[in-house]
């Protein structure tokens, strides 16, 4: 009986700790020791956020496990946090995982000084990769001749074209980043890409460490975290690291070929300067592995989006097909020069990325201190979450929300408009590293599968289903699909 009292008095202590202190945004009641709320979310807990949005406003907040998170509604909010307050909202939290794995290194996961100093120098390398002669454009319209090589080989058979969209998409991170594409067989690239994946699925287990950390002390490897870690040492040291070396000791003066050789004649200009610098090859190792991971499977779900959006909707593909004959004809390959009388197809992306919503919740904000936000105080421990399909799907900003229609994004005049609550890559200081590069990539790769094929569905006549999965993107299920040439 004196265990059943302990028991009681240390769980007590528990629900006090993690009972919503005033002050707080408001939330659903009392947390369970250990668990916080995290019984009450759904599995996809977007419909929890959801129905806790109506109930307790644009500004709530829950504790997953002993962790105070708070979620962001509607534009307006997630603008006020991100934007306008953006010098307090726009750190990464401290989270057990990520902090073990990225170390606040890179540029993804970082904060404060280094984020801002790796985030600087990355956009700059991008932006100058893709001003001018657009070296990146160059490089993906390269990659996209082989993409639809891919899709022809299959010769309007269904098919699932997960793997190669997949494979096709790392494939530009490759050229942008090794300077070098590999062929789809190739065994290093293979490699790389089953190490990534095989990352991606075993840290998903991890992530009940992020709210409850003393569970790493279990024997084992139960959460795959020890797993995760010795992955990302391998695919670091194996894999990149050779790469990376023999990319230093070629490297010629001004070489800027590549990321890489870009970011070499960053540090190297550093050096010369003397100035105290987070920009070295460790920064650069994991700002590799960010570009992958975010650069891969985010724009990879975008392009299967698209293609449900066409199975469903064949008149706005035949749209984009007739536009695409008007501008560019048959006899050459789309380019970015193409785009500003592309208007239809414009707007089809602009609402792949509204109606795909492929990063609902973005990615977690840190607070670089305690603020006050809407009346309510919020701790600097915090998680914020931007819960950006408010935005993206909110009935007040957008007639029918659900539907698939690119031509709200045509004004009476014509010409394209872009509505603020639009935010696919988030706002503020944090936004999406590789916009521009994403753009890039759906347009070139949309415009050139429409000028060569018409989508259709498998012979059964069955269509995907328009609800998605919630993993690390919001993607669609497995669907099958015939890409039908025109000619
Ligand atoms: C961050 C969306 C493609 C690199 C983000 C964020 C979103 C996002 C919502 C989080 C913003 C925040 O923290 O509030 C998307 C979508 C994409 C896409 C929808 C494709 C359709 C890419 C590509 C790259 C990339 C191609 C690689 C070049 C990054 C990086 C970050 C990021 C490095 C972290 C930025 C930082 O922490 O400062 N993206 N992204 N993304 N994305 Fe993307």
């Amino acid at each position: 009986s004196l265990l059943a009292v302990a028991v009681l008095v240390l769980s007590l202590l528990w629900w006090m700790s993690t009972r919503r202190p005033p002050g707080l945004p408001p939330g659903p009641g009392p947390a369970l020791p250990l668990l916080g709320h995290l019984h009450l979310l759904d599995k996809d807990f977007r419909s929890t956020f959801r129905k806790w949005r109506r109930q307790y406003g644009d500004v709530f907040s829950l504790y997953m496990g002993g962790r105070l998170v708070v979620v962001l509604n509607g534009y307006q909010t997630i603008k006020e946090a991100l934007v306008k307050n953006g010098d307090v909202f726009s750190e990464r939290p401290s989270i057990f995982v990520m902090d073990r794995i990225v170390n606040n290194k890179g540029v993804a996961g970082s904060s404060g000084a280094v984020w801002k100093e790796q985030r600087k120098a990355s956009l700059e390398i991008l932006r100058e990769m893709g001003l001018g002669k657009n070296v990146l454009a160059e490089k993906v319209q390269e990659e996209v001749t082989h993409y639809i090589k891919a899709l022809h080989s299959y010769q309007g058979q269904q098919v699932d074209v997960s793997q190669m969209t997949h494979i096709s998409i790392s494939n530009n991170i490759c050229s942008i980043v090794f300077g070098q594409r590999f062929e789809y067989d190739d065994s290093f690239f293979n490699t790389l890409l089953e190490s990534v994946d095989l990352n991606m699925k075993t840290v998903g287990g991890s992530v009940v460490l992020n709210f409850m950390p003393w569970l790493e002390y279990l024997p084992g490897d139960l959460f795959k975290f020890k797993r995760t870690l010795a992955n990302v040492d391998f695919v670091e040291n194996n894999l990149i690291h050779p790469v990376l070396k023999e990319h230093i000791d070629n490297h010629t003066e001004g070489n800027a070929s590549d990321f890489i050789h870009a970011y070499i004649r960053e540090i190297r200009k550093r050096e010369e300067s003397g100035q105290p610098t987070t920009v070295n090859t460790e920064n650069l190792l994991k700002i590799i592995g960010d570009l992958f991971v975010a650069g891969t499977e985010t724009t990879a779900t975008a392009i299967r989006w698209a293609l449900v959006f066409f199975l469903h909707n064949p008149d706005v593909q035949d749209k984009c097909y007739d536009e695409i004959q008007r501008v560019v004809g048959t006899e050459r390959a789309p380019s970015m020069r193409d785009k500003p009388e592309l208007t239809y197809l414009e707007a089809t992306i602009m609402e792949v990325l509204r109606r795909g919503n492929i990063a609902p919740l973005a990615v977690q904000h840190g607070l670089s201190r305690d603020v006050t936000f809407h009346g309510y105080t919020i701790p600097k421990e915090a998680i914020v979450l931007p819960f950006l399909e408010t935005a993206l799907l909110d009935p007040e900003a957008w007639d029918e929300p659900s539907a698939f229609r690119p031509e709200r994004f045509i004004g009476p005049d014509g010409k394209l408009k872009k509505p603020d609550e639009l935010i696919p890559f988030g706002v503020g200081r944090r936004v999406c590293l590789g916009e521009s590069l994403a753009r890039v990539e759906l347009f070139l790769y949309l415009a050139t599968m429409i000028q060569h094929f018409r989508f259709l569905p498998p012979e059964d006549g069955r269509l995907p289903s328009l609800e998605g999965v919630l993993g690390v993107t919001y993607s669609a299920k497995p669907f099958t699909v015939r890409a039908v040439s025109r000619k």
